[in-house]
């Protein structure tokens, strides 16, 4: 079945390595005849959740008006949505965890997706990603109920400068991942 593919790139280096891992990502989905956008947040203005609860009494919608309500109606439309963010002190880097909280609006169409992480980082293994491997699961776990999934996960791991992680395992991993959905 052919499936829509939201990528949501957090770094604000375009051309940086989690995006780069995206880029493969998206070859691989394209190949096996899938749909695939991918939104840089950095072009986006998202303010952070004010957690005033409104969006949970009135039917989703936030208070806020800015891009985020752009963002809702692409997350609504798709069935596999992929993080892509640079690991900043053990977790999501800022752009990203902001339009994550602000996802807790539109909580239950959250519910029947399938979500792939894709994260840069300089650390040199799995160790140092623990906290985002959990950070990660539990994230997607708050919308578990309605079933949906875990794809899987790639780290490119000691990547500093934009495109340090061309050539490496991740980039392999990244576009079989795109490849096999
Ligand atoms: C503020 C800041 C915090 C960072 N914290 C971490 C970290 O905790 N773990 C890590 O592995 N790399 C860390 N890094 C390095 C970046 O994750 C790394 O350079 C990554 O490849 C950037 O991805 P990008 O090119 O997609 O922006 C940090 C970088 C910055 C600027």
């Amino acid at each position: 079945m052919k499936k829509k593919l939201l990528v949501l790139a957090g770094s604000a280096r375009k051309r940086g390595n989690s995006s780069l891992m995206a880029d493969e990502f998206i070859r691989g989905a394209k190949e096996a005849g899938h749909d695939a956008e991918k939104i840089y947040l950095t072009d986006k203005s998202v303010g952070g959740c004010l957690g005033c609860g409104a969006c949970q009494r009135n039917g989703g919608q936030c208070v806020q008006k800015d891009d985020m309500n752009e963002i809702y109606e692409k997350v609504k439309n798709a069935d596999v949505i992929v993080f892509a963010f640079p690991v900043y002190f053990y977790t999501w880097n800022g752009q990203m965890k902001t339009v994550l909280d602000r996802l807790y609006a539109v909580e239950p169409l959250l519910k029947d997706k399938t979500f792939y992480m894709l994260a840069s980082g300089q650390a040199p293994t799995e160790e140092y990603m623990t906290t985002m491997i959990d950070s990660f699961r539990r994230y997607i776990g708050c919308f578990r109920a309605g079933g949906n999934t875990e794809g899987g996960f790639v780290f490119g791991y000691g990547t500093d400068k934009p495109g340090d992680v061309v050539g490496t395992s991740a980039m392999e991993k990244a576009y079989e991942m795109g490849r096999a959905l």
